[in-house]
């Protein structure tokens, strides 16, 4: 099939755009390059350098004329959004439409959004959090993802647009950037690989639910077929402390310093797992690598790139 990726040069992205590559799709990828890098994509992959909120999209879309489109292009910072909200929204919300708007013209058949679980219910009220949920982001990033979802899931109504919506939890593995507002394993690991101090923010008794990077690229690739007209949790339904993060890291790279502690971030929940039931019925995932396993292979490829 041809399938263009938003955000395709991004951590989840690039591993969702490999994922197609594996699977025999001719993969287009869409990205500013603003977070994303050109390194993270094999040469086989064609890269088009053009923002998500541009005029060129048209041009784009007009000459790929895609089956589907992976939507991954986001402001994907928490903090950020709460800095600067009206940004956050310009990209999330208005650079989402321009997308469905090309979409629609050049006849797409399906688009399988990139929504986040973690920061769109707020502290969920019962734990592991079921899509079901009252909906009550903390931060505008939770709320522009969500506007986002709605514009989606209205494109499938007015035009007939084919829709999956996969709200992941926390993602991590290989690829992603320590240095910028990325996840919390890619910062500490970085950091404990080469022996620097960590800070954690608050106590460290918060709760996130960590899914390794290389599900979350399946789960896309079976919403190509499947999982139609709905949101999808896509976690491994277990909170993990961040204090509980920092052991099992400290014996993954043998850091020896005790973290600090700082004040806790606005914008953040404190506990949250996600129960992923309804995509283990709707697209047939489950998570397959454990989070020792996917501790280790994200350590070994942080010591690779350290290199
Ligand atoms: N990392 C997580 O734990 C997590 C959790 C839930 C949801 N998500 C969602 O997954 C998606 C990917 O996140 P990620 O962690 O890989 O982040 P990322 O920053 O690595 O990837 C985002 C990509 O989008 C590109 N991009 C940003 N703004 C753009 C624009 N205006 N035009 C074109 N390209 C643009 C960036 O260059 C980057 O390649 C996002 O939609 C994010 O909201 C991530």
């Amino acid at each position: 099939m041809d399938v263009l990726v938003t955000g395709g040069a991004g951590f989840i992205g690039s591993h969702v755009v490999d994922a197609l590559v594996a699977g025999g799709h001719q993969v287009t990828v869409v990205d500013n390059l603003s977070t994303g890098k050109r390194a993270n994509l094999s040469t086989e992959v064609t890269l088009m350098e053009v923002d998500l909120r541009s005029d060129d999209l048209d041009a784009v879309l007009q000459r790929v004329r895609p089956q589907a489109v992976f939507h991954l292009a986001a402001q994907a910072s928490v903090p950020h959004s709460v800095a600067d909200p009206a940004g956050d929204a310009e990209i999330n919300v208005l650079g989402t439409i321009n997308l469905l708007e090309r979409c629609r013209s050049a006849g797409v058949r399906r688009v399988v959004y990139s929504s986040t679980g973690g920061a769109l219910y707020g502290e969920p009220e019962q734990i592991p959090c079921t899509e079901g949920h009252a909906i009550r982001p903390l931060s505008p990033y939770g709320l522009s993802k969500y506007v986002a979802e709605r514009y989606v899931e209205m494109y499938g109504r007015l035009h007939g647009l084919e829709y999956a919506i996969l709200r992941y939890a926390n993602v991590y593995g290989p690829r992603q950037d320590p240095f910028g507002e990325a996840g919390v394993v890619s910062i500490f690991g970085q950091r404990m690989v080469n022996g620097e101090d960590i800070v954690v923010f608050g106590d460290g008794t918060q709760e996130r639910d960590f899914v390794y990077v290389e599900d979350v690229a399946r789960a896309n690739l079976l919403a190509l077929e499947r999982g139609g007209g709905q949101a999808l949790n896509i976690g491994c339904g277990v909170g993990t402390s961040v204090n509980d993060l920092v052991a099992r890291l400290r014996q993954a790279t043998g850091y020896e310093k005790e973290p600090t502690y700082t004040e806790p971030r606005a914008g953040d929940v404190y506990r949250i797992a996600l129960d992923a039931s309804r995509a283990g019925r709707e697209l047939g995932w489950e998570p397959k690598v454990s989070l020792e396993e996917g501790l280790r292979r994200t350590v070994a490829s942080i010591r690779d790139r350290s290199l």
